[in-house]
């Protein structure tokens, strides 16, 4: 069976995280993609390596299923490569810092001129307009501008960022279906559009119920917040507040090592059996506890009573307890728990590789299953490991011609 985007070819110019994780996932949806590096190659290869002279899992774990051409745009010869390169492509994809495409003389414009069909995705810290066009911008560059750090930890602390990348694989995920619209829309038309997506807006589009709340703070107090919020003028950080409209809250279990403890959400429609099995008719009968909005105001006893309960039981145990009485919850997953187990396996979540320079490795699988495109994940490329095959593949050019282009400069420094 065709994959999804089977015949879509991609001209993958994205290093670091942000691009790359847009075009695993296009890679993994069926399409070709076609790594595009300089001749140093894309920098996370040799980023944090654990093993020497190998790529690093940086790279590894991003940059699966595609295929690595090198080409060295600082030479005429190599940006005759990239000129032939975008006539065969249906997309364009980058992430450089503001105006380095266009450093090389290849703007929007001047791409769309030489191939009208294609489509091209930018991801830039904060887009090409506004007084921040101009800055760089990482992870948590991102997290610090677009609302989440501000947002993310305990009140009494500092801002904390999240683990989940959310400003560099956050954007990557806006970007994947800025191009699938695009695409969409190409077949249609015929004509090939410019997505961008910028790390700031993404990340403010993740924090949006931040500022569902940023417009609540006037109009009284938020008892669903275990935080006074009386006269702020921003949404606080509330630690593990659910954040919805049921309460919420991470519960300690035993032996109280740094991941036992399971987030349990007190739903409405679960108290009772809950409250029950807790404390019996008493506890169901409590007034304090009685509406969801007691069970607000009077949180703080409640989270110490579940506290208290959960103290006997270790997370799992937990877990098994709270799931007889249909109570969304969920045990604190640390890496290791993650990486055995049973679930994830059977998802297809955590999956082993090899590599010729690393030997075995785990990647994360691909978050979405579609019935008809099973994704075989396959290691990540050498660096030019694919040089010669895809210009004898895409561009039919023979040996003569590809090493004439060698000669003159076109895929080394
Ligand atoms: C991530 C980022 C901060 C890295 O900054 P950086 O390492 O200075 O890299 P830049 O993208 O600015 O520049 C890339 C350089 O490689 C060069 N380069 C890229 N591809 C090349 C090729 N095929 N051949 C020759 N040179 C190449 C560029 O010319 C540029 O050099 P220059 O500064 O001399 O013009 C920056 O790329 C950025 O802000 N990107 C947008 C936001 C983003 O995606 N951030 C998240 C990353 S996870």
């Amino acid at each position: 069976m065709e994959k999804a985007l089977a015949g879509i070819r991609i001209l993958d110019m994205t290093h670091v995280q942000a691009g790359p994780t847009a075009s695993q996932l296009m890679a993994w949806l069926g399409a070709d993609v076609i790594k595009f590096e300089p001749p140093a190659g894309d920098a996370t290869r040799g980023q944090l390596r654990d093993v020497p002279n190998a790529d690093s899992l940086y790279f590894t774990m991003l940059n699966c299923n595609k295929r690595s051409i090198v080409v060295n745009m600082k030479s005429d010869a190599g940006k005759e490569v990239f000129v032939e390169l975008l006539k065969n492509c249906d997309v364009i994809m980058e992430n450089f810092g503001p105006g380095v495409l266009d450093r090389f003389g290849f703007t929007w414009d001047k791409i769309h001129d030489i191939n009208p069909a294609i489509v091209m995705g930018s991801i830039k810290g904060f887009g090409s307009s506004g007084p921040y066009a101009e800055f760089k911008a990482y992870e948590n560059v991102a997290q610090a501008m677009g609302g989440s750090m501000s947002t993310t930890g305990f009140d009494d602390g500092p801002p904390l960022v999240t683990g989940a990348q959310i400003g560099d694989s956050g954007t990557g995920l806006h970007l994947v279906i800025g191009l699938l619209a695009a695409l969409q829309a190409r077949n249609r038309t015929g004509r090939g559009q410019y997505v961008e997506v910028a790390m700031m807006d993404s990340v403010m589009n993740l924090c949006r119920v931040k500022f569902r709340d940023h417009q609540r703070l006037t109009r009284g107090p938020m008892p669903e917040y275990s935080i006074p919020t009386e006269g702020r003028h921003a949404t606080p950080r509330s630690g593990n507040d659910s954040g919805g409209g049921q309460l919420g809250n991470a519960v300690k279990c035993k032996p109280g090592g740094p991941n036992d403890y399971i987030y349990v959400v007190v739903q409405e429609a679960v108290w009772n059996a809950l409250a029950q099995h807790m404390g019996g008719d008493a506890l169901v009968q409590d007034p304090r506890f009685a509406t969801i909005g007691e069970r607000r105001k009077n949180q703080g006893v409640m989270w110490d009573m579940l506290n208290k309960f959960a103290s006997q039981f270790t997370k799992r145990e937990f877990m098994a307890v709270l799931n007889e009485m249909d109570v969304p919850c969920g045990p604190i997953m640390s890496t290791e728990d993650l990486a055995n187990d049973e679930h994830v396996k059977l998802r297809d979540m955590y999956v082993e590789l090899d590599h010729p320079t690393r030997g075995t490795w785990y990647n994360v699988g691909m978050p979405i299953k579609l019935s008809d495109n099973h994704v075989k994940i396959e290691r990540s490329p050498l660096l030019g490991e694919h040089t010669d095959n895809v210009l004898g593949d895409v561009l039919g050019w023979d040996a003569a011609k590809i090493e004439a282009h060698r000669s003159a400069g076109a895929f080394s420094k």
